[in-house]
């Protein structure tokens, strides 16, 4: 296997993906995000009505859906069915959806191949919560990267206030804290750190200087 492969892992809004984006440009990387693909299923499954907490009604979806991953002047476009949805799924109601058919195992087999084909024909970046422990236990470099949830939920409203969406700070934080507890309690695959990834906490940091920090930390591993 000669293409190289990070893995970045971590709870919703520590900046993996702003973090993971900027370095994997720095190494001429793909830089893949998982979550994006759940986010795609729970768009479906809301589209069709379905209760994403239930698996009787988002399994039987899985046949109907497909999707993939498009990467145009090394931007990640998600592509549903035949259409283009990078944008939707990133409104608000989309990320409580993808954790709940997250946790369905079906969908994480369903998701499952086309991650690891990715890694297995590009040198990439891939974030999401089970890069390091399921999809690429060999993984050259593996980073857990955290913040407190009280950061995490700032950086989420300033983010969603960029795209013209108003939430306010208490809300997010609590669905934040939910996510993290769905992310970690589910039976399969569920948010922890790698035994051998490294830890970093960005509580704080300026993303200027988490990024520095990871970069070095993957160039002196690579
Ligand atoms: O990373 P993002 O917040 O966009 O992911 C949306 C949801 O998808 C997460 O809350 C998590 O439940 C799920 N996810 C996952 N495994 C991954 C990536 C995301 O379960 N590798």
């Amino acid at each position: 296997n000669s293409t190289r492969s990070v893995a970045i892992d971590g709870p919703s809004g520590a900046g993996k993906s702003t973090i993971a984006r900027a370095v994997s440009k720095m190494l001429g990387f793909i830089y893949v995000d998982t979550g994006a693909l759940y986010r795609a299923i729970g768009l479906y499954a809301l589209t069709c009505g379905a209760d994403t907490k239930n698996p009787a009604q988002v399994v039987p979806l899985l046949k109907r859906i497909d999707v993939s991953l498009r990467f145009v002047k090394d931007e990640q476009r998600v592509i549903l069915n035949g259409e283009d949805v990078s944008q939707r799924i990133r409104e608000n109601a989309v990320s409580m959806a993808a954790s709940n058919v997250s946790a369905i195992p079906e969908v994480r087999a369903f998701l499952f191949d086309l991650q690891r084909s990715i890694a297995a024909a590009n040198n990439v970046i891939m974030d999401g919560r089970d890069i390091g422990t399921v999809v690429l236990p060999n993984a050259d470099v593996k980073i857990f990267l955290t913040a407190t949830p009280e950061d995490r939920a700032m950086r989420r409203c300033d983010e969603l206030a960029a795209k013209g969406q108003t939430i306010d700070y208490e809300t997010i934080l609590k669905e934040i804290k939910e996510r993290d507890y769905n992310d970690s309690h589910r039976d399969i695959a569920p948010l922890k750190k790698a035994g051998d990834a490294v830890v970093v906490d960005t509580t704080g940091y300026l993303l200027e200087d988490s990024i520095a920090e990871i970069s070095a930390l993957i160039k002196s591993r690579l």
